[in-house]
């Protein structure tokens, strides 16, 4: 099959890019996860990777994220080259790793703890963020006592609390039943419009990459590479019915339906 070229970037659209991968390849022993992939994530824009199981989301989550090293190509943060985790880059787990011994409180200031910062400034920023992920009041409670959504949410308020500018997401929503993913959706959206970061987020649902997304990148399998990047155009100012009988969202989601069709009915 022969390869599609990457789509130009439309630079006077696309703002700077918080963070560029640049022809990565990914070998896990022979076995070739990602192939050439070419993807800028502008900078205070949410940008999903979409596509079916095995394609490579996670594994391009990892590289960018420093959390394992690619085979072949470049990462760059803020034009910069880098080669690890930083600072600046905030991994939201699927399976959020949070410290079952510890409370909310100390779960979301974890990372300031690390960092060196005094208990009651540590504290009081955990404390913001947790009623800004809609926790308040469950600051003394420990993991074992929230549900799947909420312990989301907890990762979410670890991530703003060190006040990192690049937000990963890996699926954070696929284990929540469909009307609590709605309303986590809309709470991102919301939190995004203050916080201001740059978010990858992964996700293999169409309904949900065009509705949360600025950018969509779709990728294919077998290897994993870039198959075509939308930047959906959808008036989210409505409620989601009206958004979900629109025009526009009904092409992207289609547009996007036709492309990855061979994959999804395999
Ligand atoms: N540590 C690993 N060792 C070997 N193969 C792996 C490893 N991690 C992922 N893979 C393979 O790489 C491909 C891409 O995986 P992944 O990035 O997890 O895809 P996705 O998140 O899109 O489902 C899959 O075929 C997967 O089986
Ligand atoms: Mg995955």
């Amino acid at each position: 099959m022969a390869h599609k070229q990457m789509p130009p970037v439309d630079a006077d659209q696309a703002p700077e890019p918080a963070v560029s991968v640049r022809g990565v390849g990914k070998a896990y022993g022979p076995f070739r996860a990602l192939q050439g992939v070419d993807i800028d994530f502008p900078r205070g824009q949410l940008t999903t990777l979409l596509g079916p199981s095995g394609c490579g989301k996670t594994t391009t989550l990892k590289i960018v994220a420093g959390l394992i090293p690619a085979t072949e190509g470049e990462i760059f943060v803020g034009g910069r080259k880098v080669s690890g985790p930083g600072p600046e880059r905030a991994f939201v787990f699927q399976d959020f790793a949070l410290m079952p011994w510890a409370t909310v409180l100390r779960n979301v200031a974890f990372g300031l703890e690390l960092r060196g910062a005094p208990r009651k400034e540590r504290e009081d920023i955990a404390r913001h963020h947790i009623a800004e992920v809609g926790l308040a009041g469950s600051e003394q409670k420990y993991p074992h006592q929230l549900s799947g959504g909420m312990r989301q949410r907890v990762g979410l308020a670890r991530a703003l609390a060190v006040d990192a500018d690049i937000l990963l997401m890996d699926e954070p929503f696929a284990s929540v039943d469909e009307q609590n993913r709605r309303k986590f959706q809309e709470d991102l959206l919301r939190l995004l419009a203050q916080e201001k970061k740059t978010v990858i987020f992964v996700t293999h649902s169409i309904e949900e990459a065009v509705y949360i997304s600025d950018q969509i990148v779709i990728l294919t399998r077998n290897p994993g590479r870039v198959s075509r990047i939308i930047r959906p155009d959808i008036d989210r100012s409505g409620d989601f019915d009206e958004l979900r009988r629109s025009k526009a969202y009904l092409d992207t989601v289609d547009e996007i339906w036709n492309e990855l069709r061979d994959y999804l009915e395999e």
